[in-house]
């Protein structure tokens, strides 16, 4: 997905079509009301959005002159902040509330989000670009090349290939190969990954992109409790035989929102198993996976992951009732096992923000550009989730994926779903209004 400038279509909107700002507490309680129902009446992306930030960005002086009104709408208001921030305010493409250029730039450990020289070797990087068995099968010797001068084997890096599943190279070509690469430091590890072209007749790609997580605090270097992560892409550049890595916001002028998807920082890597060699591969793919599970939740620099919302699956909730499940569930579980289904919603258990990222807005909603959503793969498709849960049927994971939806997102009869009631904040305006 990328961002599209929209706040300049919304800047020409001729001003005679702008309704005037709520200037008490009964116009923004009826405002806020009304403004909320109709983002959970819509498909809760996109356009919407922007439409809501930018009106109130806009009331935001009247706001100001209302605290009581500004109190109660803070939900509201962080949230809409938050989720359009790639697309309203300039310089802030990676959606966090660091400027993008010094969200590249200033850090701890800088290098963190640099690429290791030895990935730059322009030698690997053409073997990369032809990508055939031979070349793959070069590149993964000079790996081992590099780990036999690393003689603590909790250093060594990890390479493989792999096909996602999940999304192409964000760079027009359509390539879902992956060289992945995770390089292991003292104070940060590095999880790269560098496009592979599958198609030999289309483009190489230029998508090149790391996730870094820093363990230890700069200076003194001791353990974080909660490590910090940080993402970037980088653009490889084809010049006369030689292969340069710039930035891809540098090089396209764009960047996106990356916690859209990367609820936990590191995310983990589920090939496509018809393309995935596991005899050669296999042990390295869990093991990367597990030293990404490792680290816990991780704080994502630059995000306030609260304002996107309450994660989804908490382990108790007030819609859950036999009648929700009957209905959102529509026909696909027996009634004897309505049950079950209620408590394998409990994802919150292990999402909660501390053992492991919340599942909160976009989530169980955002498409994959290759179809379905991250919750809909992980809980349908690669069957991973919940973790553990090996008693459900394929027509009860589909209900899983509906009910979430339905208690996060659209409620059941007049009671709000979990994000609308935490935006409405109701109590807070009873309050007020007394
Ligand atoms: C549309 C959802 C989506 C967005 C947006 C997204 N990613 Fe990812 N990313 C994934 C998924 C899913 C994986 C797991 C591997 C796979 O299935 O392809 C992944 C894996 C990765 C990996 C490999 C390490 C890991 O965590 O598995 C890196 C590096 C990465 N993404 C970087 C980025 C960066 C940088 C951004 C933002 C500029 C970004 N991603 C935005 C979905 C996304
Ligand atoms: C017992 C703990 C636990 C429960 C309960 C659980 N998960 Fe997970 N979830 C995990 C772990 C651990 C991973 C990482 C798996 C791996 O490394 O392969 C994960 C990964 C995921 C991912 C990949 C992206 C991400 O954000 O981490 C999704 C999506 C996901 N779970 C969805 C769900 C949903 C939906 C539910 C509830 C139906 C659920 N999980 C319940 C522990 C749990």
């Amino acid at each position: 997905m990328r961002a599209l400038p929209w706040g300049i279509l919304y800047l020409a909107a001729s001003p005679a079509l702008v309704p005037p700002c709520p200037t008490d507490l009964p116009g923004f309680q009826d405002w806020h009301e009304r403004t909320t129902r109709a983002f959970f009446a819509s498909n809760l992306e996109g356009e919407i959005l922007v439409e809501i930030a930018t009106t109130l960005r806009r009331c935001s002086p009247q706001l100001e002159a209302v605290p009581a009104a500004r109190k109660c709408m803070s939900n509201f208001s962080s949230f809409f902040e938050a989720v359009t921030r790639d697309k309203l305010v300039s310089g802030h493409q990676m959606g966090a509330s660091i400027p993008d250029e010094q969200y590249f730039s200033e850090m701890p450990y800088p290098e963190m989000l640099e690429l290791p020289a030895e990935l730059k070797d322009q030698e690997l990087l053409r073997w990369l670009d032809e990508n055939d068995d031979a070349s793959i099968t070069s590149a993964l010797s000079y790996i081992d090349g590099i780990n036999a001068t690393i003689p603590d084997p909790r250093l060594q890096w990890i390479a493989f290939i792999y096909t996602s599943q999940h999304l192409p190279t964000p760079d027009g070509t359509r390539s879902l190969g992956r060289f992945f690469v995770y390089v292991p430091r003292k104070d940060f590890d590095q999880y790269i990954q560098f496009g592979l072209q599958q198609d030999p007749a289309g483009k190489p790609p230029n998508g090149v992109s790391v996730v870094a997580v820093q363990k230890t605090a700069a200076g003194t270097g001791e353990v974080l409790k909660i490590p910090r992560a940080r993402l970037k892409d980088f653009w490889r550049k084809r010049d006369g035989g030689r292969i340069e890595i710039g930035t891809r916001l540098d090089e396209t002028g764009i960047a996106e929102n990356c916690y859209t998807c990367h609820k936990q920082a590191t995310l983990p890597i589920t090939p496509d198993p018809l393309e995935f060699d596991e005899a050669r591969f296999g042990e390295k793919l869990n093991l990367v996976n597990a030293r990404m599970a490792s680290h816990g939740a991780l704080d994502l620099d630059g995000f306030t992951r609260s304002a996107y919302g309450p994660p989804m699956g908490p382990r108790t909730s007030p819609l859950r009732t036999p009648e929700f499940l009957a209905a959102c569930s529509a026909g696909r579980v027996a009634p004897e096992r309505l049950a079950r289904l209620g408590e394998a919603m409990q994802c919150a258990t292990c999402h909660d923000g501390h053992v492991r990222g919340e599942l909160n807005y976009p989530s169980g909603i955002h498409a994959q550009p290759q179809g379905g959503t991250l919750v809909s793969f992980y809980v349908v498709n690669h069957k991973k989730m919940p973790l553990g849960a090996t008693d459900l049927s394929e027509p009860e994971r589909h209900a899983l994926v509906e009910c979430l939806n339905a208690e996060y997102y659209r409620g059941f009869g007049d009671q709000p779903g979990i994000l609308q009631a935490w935006m409405l904040e109701e109590d807070c305006w009873r309050e007020a209004m007394r």
